[in-house]
This record gives structure tokens, C-alpha cells and sequence, in this order.
């Protein structure tokens, strides 16, 4: 049985990463790996119904994080940590990054309990089973980087914003500063990937990406 692959898609709203997540499950259905498609926040009729929360309801930056982190601890315990046992692939739209990203650089809160937050809730138990001391990471994480000007113009009259697209563009700006002050930490993980360029081009690089990182063989002829 092959090895379990946690893949993130990561991003500011309107950088276009969800419109690339059919063909990516194609490309691992093709090599006959069984794909779990989830998303976060959400992934579990509980981290579902914290996710309306989250998205619709006003709350302060702590009050988010912990709903956050809670949808997340479901998500990780029921879907995720299941699905890498078996050997499947699991393709997140969005994880933990986001929360760096939108509630630490986003809305100014404390990383510090962030990272504490994280080692609870991604904690696994060593060999010895005492120390939480392994955290789960996805092992590639595909970072779709735009100009928040430019997510702004895609996003506009799109659809009914929620509580996060309806925020000005220098939260965007905050926000693309996290990803890629957490891309920069973690340079192993993360792949930039430039989604100004055409949809095609975009595409492109992720499979380029994937590839790369030895996700699966190379493709022959156009996925799409
Ligand atoms: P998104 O993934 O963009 O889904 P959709 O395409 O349906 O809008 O929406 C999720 C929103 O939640 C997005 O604005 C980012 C935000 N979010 C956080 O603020 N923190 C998090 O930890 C996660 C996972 C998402």
C-alpha cells in the first residue's frame, strides 16, 4: 500500500485554488490513488455546522481561533488521520496556514497561541506514547500567491461575500504577508505558486509542482 499524501491548497479569497482541486483529484485518480476531497473550516457535519460560525457570525480574533481549531481537531481525528492511515490522499482545500494567515496576520492575533493551539490540536503521540512531540503537516502545501488588488477585481460581484471577502483590501494584504511569512518558514513544504497567469498556466505549474515533488509521475497530454 502506498503511503498517505496530505496535500493543502492555500491562499487569499479569489487566488483561484478551489477551480484547480477537480483536475488535481483526476490526476490522483488516474495513478489509482483513492482521493478524500475535504476543506476547511468544515470536512465533518460537526466542523461543518462550526464553519457557518465561523464564516457568518461576528466574533473576537481568540473566540475564531479556538472555533477554528476545534472544527479542525474533528476534521484532523475523523477524516484526515483515517484516510493517510489507509494510504489515501487527502486533498484540503485550505488548513492550518489559514489560520496563521487569517487570524494571526489577518486580524492581529497571537501566533504564540497559534503554534500552542496547533501542537494540540496536530500533536500525535511519540513511539513512547508520552510527548505529543510529532505534529501533522500536510506534506505538500501548493501556495496560490495573487496580488490581493487583483483577488479583489476577481472576487467583485462574484457572489454574496462572507464575513472574510467582505474585508478591505490591506487585510488581504495582512493576510498574503502571513502566507508567505509561513511559505518562507517552511520552504520544504510549500510551493509558490504565481496565480496571476491564465488558468491554463496556473495549472501548469501545479501539475509541474506535484511532479516535482514526487506526488506522482509525470502526466502525457493535457489533464483539462
Ligand atoms: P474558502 O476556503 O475561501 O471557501 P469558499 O471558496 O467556499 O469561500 O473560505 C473559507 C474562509 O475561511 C476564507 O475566507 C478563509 C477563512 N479561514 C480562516 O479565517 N481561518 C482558517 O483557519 C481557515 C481554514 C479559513
Amino acid at each position: 500500500m502506498s503511503e498517505g499524501l496530505f496535500l493543502t491548497l492555500e491562499g487569499i479569497d479569489g487566488a483561484g485554488k478551489s477551480s484547480h482541486l477537480d483536475a488535481m483529484e483526476a490526476l490522483f485518480r488516474a495513478q489509482g490513488r483513492t482521493v478524500v476531497r475535504t476543506r476547511e473550516p468544515g470536512g465533518t457535519p460537526l466542523a461543518e455546522t462550526l464553519r457557518g460560525l465561523i464564516l457568518e457570525q461576528p466574533m473576537d480574533p481568540l473566540t475564531e481561533s479556538l472555533l477554528v481549531f476545534a472544527a479542525r481537531r474533528d476534521h484532523v481525528a475523523q477524516v484526515i488521520e483515517p484516510a493517510l492511515a489507509r494510504g489515501d490522499v487527502v486533498l484540503s482545500d485550505r488548513f492550518t496556514d489559514a489560520t496563521f494567515a487569517y487570524q494571526g496576520a489577518g486580524r492581529g492575533f497571537d501566533a504564540e497561541v497559534l503554534s500552542t493551539l496547533e501542537r494540540w490540536v496536530q500533536g500525535r503521540a511519540g513511539p513512547s506514547g508520552a510527548a505529543r512531540q510529532q505534529m501533522l503537516q500536510p506534506h505538500i502545501t501548493l501556495w496560490f500567491d495573487l496580488a490581493p488588488e487583483i483577488a479583489a477585481q476577481r472576487l467583485a460581484g462574484a457572489r454574496l461575500p462572507d464575513k472574510f471577502e467582505s474585508q478591505p483590501v490591506e487585510f488581504f494584504r495582512r493576510v498574503a504577508a502571513g502566507y508567505a511569512a509561513r511559505a518562507a518558514a517552511d520552504a520544504q513544504r510549500f510551493v509558490r505558486i504565481d496565480a496571476s497567469q491564465a488558468r491554463d498556466q496556473v495549472w501548469q505549474q501545479v501539475e509541474t509542482a506535484l511532479v516535482a515533488r514526487g506526488a506522482f509521475a509525470p502526466v502525457s497530454g493535457a489533464a483539462r
